[in-house]
Formats: structure tokens, sequence, C-alpha cells
């Protein structure tokens, strides 16, 4: 007898994340490697975060708060919202894993822009749903036109990626607005937002202000990117009651751990620091795009803490390989669907520097 699995497997896309640090010293045979492959924080978390998580560690014989109170709570202070409204989850990524599941099955349509955030073409093989793909107009930015336009009765989850990851490009809250007036009230949106606090396009705020008029809508927002917990595990969804009790449903009972439930309640009190990280990634940011523009090559304007860069007549996996020899690691944009592109994280300025000069010296 040989063991079978679910034939979904077959159809299920490998989710390769950015190389970690020893894989990168090895594979590129290199002792001081630099990781810009994962649009995570360069900084570390805030020293009164460190300190809940490690309290919190002391008591990690018991199982966490299955409904994790105090981070709700914390989070629906935060953005003036009922807590009932708001899921908690294993990482952000959990949501999307959970409301696939929960809002499709076989027969069902799920719509999102391409090239977007690498977790989505998960969606459809595990839930059975049948996937829409709406590629980005020229400026690598979502075509909601073009999306509104792929719904149908049968459409039970939509997908924006506001900022979107890889492109880093963001659409402004009023659009964003002007397409949920459009969206059919069967149809469950998901703004995922895990860059929304680094965009200058409008107050991060903005979005939340949209919930009481879409019960549809829910926005995924995320601590591992600003708030440099990436390595923690702490994502949430605001959004109904009814979502809430939804992804729940079908996923186990104590997915948010101790330290994550800990260490969320506590960042999320921390506005002024986020600011502050914001404010470091907006120069990094803006010297990053110059330097790069400056050799010639295109780069959307990011709104967020990775650049998207078009190689031009370049070849990408030499350019990704030379970077890697060099110890700097980026992400290559065909396996995120941007065949001649790169995408880099921004990290400390000596690293953004370390970057920028050796790109320079390869191209
Ligand atoms: C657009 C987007 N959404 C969600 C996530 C998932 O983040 P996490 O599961 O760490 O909250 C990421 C991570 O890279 C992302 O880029």
């Amino acid at each position: 007898m040989t063991v079978r699995f679910s034939s979904k497997l077959d159809a299920l896309p490998h989710y390769e994340g950015g190389m970690d640090l020893e894989r990168a010293r090895r594979t590129y045979e290199a002792s001081d490697v630099i990781k810009l492959a994962s649009n995570e924080s360069p900084w570390g978390p805030h020293p009164k975060v460190l300190e809940a998580v490690t309290k919190a560690a002391a008591s990690a014989n018991r199982y966490p708060d299955q409904y994790a109170a105090l981070l709700r709570r914390r989070l629906a202070d935060r953005f003036e919202v009922e807590p009932g409204g708001i899921a908690v989850s294993n990482g952000s990524c959990e949501i999307l894993l959970a409301a696939s599941l929960a809002l499709c099955e076989p027969g069902a349509e799920l719509v999102y822009a391409w090239p977007s955030f690498s977790m989505y073409p998960q969606l459809a093989p595990l839930s059975g749903a049948r996937e829409i793909r709406v590629p980005l107009n020229d400026r690598y930015e979502h075509d909601l036109e073009a999306m509104l336009t792929e719904i149908t009765v049968a459409t039970q989850l939509v997908i924006v990626c506001n900022p979107n990851n890889p492109t880093g490009t963001a659409l402004p809250a009023a659009e964003i607005e002007a397409f949920l007036e459009r969206v059919p009230d069967h149809v469950t949106v998901i703004l995922d937002e895990a860059y929304i606090e680094m965009q200058t396009l409008d107050d991060p705020d903005t979005t939340v202000d949209l919930l009481p008029k879409f019960p549809n809508l829910v926005l995924l927002r995320t601590f591992s990117k600003v708030y440099g917990l990436a390595g923690l595990r702490c994502g949430y969804a605001l959004g109904s009651a009814k979502f809430r009790a939804a992804v729940d449903a079908v996923r186990q009972p104590f997915s948010v751990n101790l330290l994550s439930q800990a260490a969320g309640a506590e960042a999320i009190l921390h506005a002024d620091d986020v600011a502050e990280r914001v404010e470091r990634t907006i120069i990094e940011r803006v010297e990053v795009e110059e330097e790069v523009r400056g050799m010639g090559l295109e780069t959307p304007d990011s709104q967020t803490n990775f650049s998207w860069i078009d190689l031009g007549d370049r070849d990408e996996a030499e350019v990704v390989e030379g970077l890697g020899r060099a110890g700097v690691i980026v992400r290559a944009g065909t396996p995120l669907g941007g065949p001649g592109h790169i995408r880099v994280s921004y990290g400390t300025p000596a690293e953004n520097l370390r970057f920028v000069e050796t790109l320079r010296g390869l191209l």
C-alpha cells in the first residue's frame, strides 16, 4: 500500500520565502550577509514589547487566552471599533487561509490582482475555489475597474493588496472607497494592508472609517512589518463579527500564542514609535529610489519598505546571483510574478548603501 495524500496538494504552488541568513551564507559562500528579501523591519521590537514578551514567557506552561481578549481590546481602543469584529491571528497569512476556507468552496470564485502577494495563489487550491488573476496596470497598480468586471454571482472573495507587494504601489483610499461602492454585497473584500502604516497618500486610519459603511469589508493588518515583529507571528483583521466567527470556526483554537498576544497588545500602544519607524523608512526609501533611478533603472514610487526594480535588459538571475555572492540577499522577480525585476527591502542606512553600491558595481 502506498500512502495517499489529498489531490489538492498537486495544485498547490510552493511558497518560497526569502532566504534566511544561514542558508544564504551556505548558498553564496559569503560570511557577511545582509537580508533584504522579506520586507522585514531592520529594527528590532520596541523595548517595552521585549519586556512584555519576557514577562509572558514565564507563564508558558499555560495555554494562551483562546479569545486574545487583551490584544483585541487594545486593538479595539486603538481603532475605535468593536472588539467583536476583530480577529487576531498567527500572522496575517493565517487570516487569508482561514478566510478562503470559510468563504470559498468548489464553484466559488476568488479574484485578486497579479503580481501581488505570493501567498494568494495558495488559496484557490486549498479551498477549491476558482481563482481569477487580474493583471496590474502599466503603473504597477491594481486595475480596480478590470477587477470589477471579473466579479460575478459566483465571486465569494476579492483581495486588494494596498499597498501592493511586490510592486510597492498604492492607491488612495478614495479610489478604494469608490471601488467598494460598486462591489456587490455578497462579496467579501479583504483589503490586505500589511504595509498601510508606511504609505503617505492617506492617514492609515482612513480605511478604518469605511468599515461601518461596508459590512463586507475586512482590513487585514500585521505586526510583522512596521512593528518589527515578523518572528512572533501576529496579525489581525478588522471587520464584522460574522467574519470573525467564520475565520475562528475553521482554525485551531489557540493559534495566537502567548508571546505574540503579549507582543501585539504592547506594540499597539506605541503609536509614536510607529511614526518614528515610518519616518526612518521614508528616508531610506527616498535614498534607495534616487540611487536606483540614478543608475538608469526604473522603479515605481514605493509606498512601502521595499522597491520593485525593473532590470531592463539585464539578466535577472545574474543580478540576483551577483548580489548574493556579495552577501546581499534580495528577491528575484520571476517567482513573485514579475520576470526581469528584483524586489529589495530597505535595511539600515549602511545596508542600503551596500545594496546600492553592489548593484552599481554589477551593472
Ligand atoms: C501583502 C502582505 N500581506 C500579508 C503578509 C503576511 O504577513 P504576516 O503573515 O507576517 O502577518 C505579507 C508578508 O510579507 C505581505 O506582504
